[in-house]
């Protein structure tokens, strides 16, 4: 049978939903498109290009750059998902023995020892446990398992809470700008309305609480019930990490602004400089005095991003103090119709909130693998940073945590005049013209949001050290021509 004629098509784009058809779609996905049709060239024809690859520096992706999945959780993934294997003598050679004692303790949680099963909506009430305990002793004040739902990663949890907290488009959320564009598209999704702040970024990307104060208020002038704010630490796509006094400010403003703190947690533990700390902002409220009668706060953490990298694997947890029974009953409600997460993440979060300890026979591998990690994007990013500090016109700040820098860019505005004449940002000018030039693929600021007028891209530093070098020289090489060629 012939298709359908177009105008009869049960679903046309005319006909979706309009809050789909708002979603920005951005120019990070127009650059990953163009990149990924030069790799196809690339590969049909090497001499296409003056380069022989693709660098991809937009990807938060780590495992398909070439970081390793971590040996213990997959040892224990393994064996919790063919538990044949705990059986045979040969396992004792080839698995760690606190990778199998632990696929045990595992397997004892879970109905039926077996992975393919649903489990309780909020996710297995054991690993649950497993989880308060490390958040407990992350944070050093008490956790408790009916506070975490176990996620299929940081993302569906987000837009949970944005179902949660949106009744209309006069509701709003605080968002800091620049962010990682989970935000912004969940609240169009939502109908949300988008009440920007705007990270300080000559005090390394902090929160100013008079920033924050100055939109709110403005916000709420127009209308706008401004319900929540959304806090990433470490930033996505800033690097930044808070420090302890500027989160004390946060928990505060939330407490006499009566607003539900959003805590974005998900590259706690990509830190890379000895001066601070992660810290939870469930610590800091603690920490303040503030019990779960005096501030509404969610936190996310996931192992499909961040250091442990499991990115298609989706795995993550939402903790959620500081509501009534009531809404707490809503919270649930929302989070059965899915049903329950993926098992594998569930036992992975576990697994990441409850590592190897001293003694175990994996301990010391765990420590440096971890540490072989950290100290690779460490470098990258001390790389990064210097070179494009020594750039004219760029300037960038310190990568403190996370996978990512920022850095500003000072546009010509011959550059800026060449940019409109193609009708094309000019941060997305640059980012093109980077990628034409030398392969290199980064994001330009407009993805995430910048201050008017000002210019980034975001750069992951996530490439594999063999790799750091070739970047520097490509990237300096095209940035020189590039400010030569658009002088003014
Ligand atoms: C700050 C931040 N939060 C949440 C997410 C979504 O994470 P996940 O992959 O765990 O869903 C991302 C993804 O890049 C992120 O950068």
């Amino acid at each position: 049978m012939s298709p359908a004629p177009a105008s009869a098509r049960a679903l046309t784009v005319d006909s979706l939903n309009p809050k789909v058809l708002a979603l920005a779609d951005h120019f990070g996905g127009a650059i990953a498109r163009r990149a990924q049709r030069m790799q196809e060239m690339l590969e049909k024809d090497p001499g296409s290009y003056p380069f022989n690859e693709i660098i991809y520096c937009n990807l938060s992706n780590p495992h398909s750059l070439g970081q390793q999945p971590n040996k213990f959780f997959h040892e224990v993934l393994a064996l919790c998902d063919y538990p044949h294997l705990l059986h045979w003598s040969v396992t004792n050679s080839i698995f760690s023995s606190d990778a199998i004692a632990r696929a045990r303790e595992i397997l004892d949680l879970i109905p039926g020892r077996a992975t393919g099963g649903y489990s309780h909506c909020q996710g297995t009430e054991g690993l649950r446990n497993t989880i308060a305990v490390g958040i407990a002793s992350r944070d050093g004040f008490p956790c408790y398992a009916e506070d975490i739902f176990l996620t299929d990663g940081a993302a569906p949890p987000v837009h949970m809470v944005m179902q949660l907290l949106i009744r209309g488009e006069k509701d709003g959320i605080l968002c800091p700008v620049p962010s990682q564009f989970l935000y912004t598209s969940s609240m169009v999704l939502c109908g949300a309305t988008l009440v920007p702040y705007y990270l300080d970024e000559s005090g390394g990307w902090s929160v100013s609480i008079s920033d924050l104060k100055k939109h709110l208020d403005a916000g709420r002038s127009e209308g706008i019930t401004v319900r929540g704010l959304v806090v990433v630490n470490p930033g996505n796509p800033t690097g930044q990490v808070l420090v302890g006094e500027n989160q004390c400010e946060i928990v505060e403003f939330c407490r006499s602004e009566n607003l539900v703190l959003i805590a974005d947690e998900v590259y706690q533990e990509n830190v890379y400089t000895d001066e601070k700390k992660f810290n939870s902002f469930k610590k800091i409220a603690r920490s303040m005095g503030y019990g779960e009668g005096d501030i509404s706060l969610i936190s996310f953490h996931s192992v499909s991003n961040g250091y442990y990298g499991e990115c298609g694997r989706r795995g993550g947890y939402m903790e959620v103090t500081g509501f009534n029974s009531e809404v707490r009953k809503q919270v649930y409600k929302v989070a059965s119709l899915s049903a329950c997460s993926n098992i594998s993440g569930q036992i992975l979060m576990s697994l990441a909130m409850n590592p190897p300890m001293v003694g175990d026979e994996s301990y010391t591998f765990y420590q440096e693998e971890r540490g072989r990690i950290i100290l690779l994007l460490s470098q990258c990013a001390e790389a990064m940073v210097q070179t494009f500090n020594s750039f004219e016109g760029m300037t960038c700040s310190k990568a403190e945590g996370a996978m990512f820098v920022f850095p500003s860019i000072r546009l010509t505005k011959k550059a800026i005049a060449a940019a409109e004449a193609m009708n094309t940002k000019p941060d997305v000018f640059y980012a093109l013209r980077l990628l034409e030039s030398t392969g290199i693929v980064v994001l330009p600021g407009s993805v995430f949001g910048q201050v008017p007028g000002t210019w980034h891209f975001r750069c992951t530093i996530l490439q594999p050290e063999e790799k750091v070098q070739l970047f520097i020289y490509r990237f300096k090489a095209f940035h020189e021509a590039f400010m030569g060629e658009f002088h003014d």
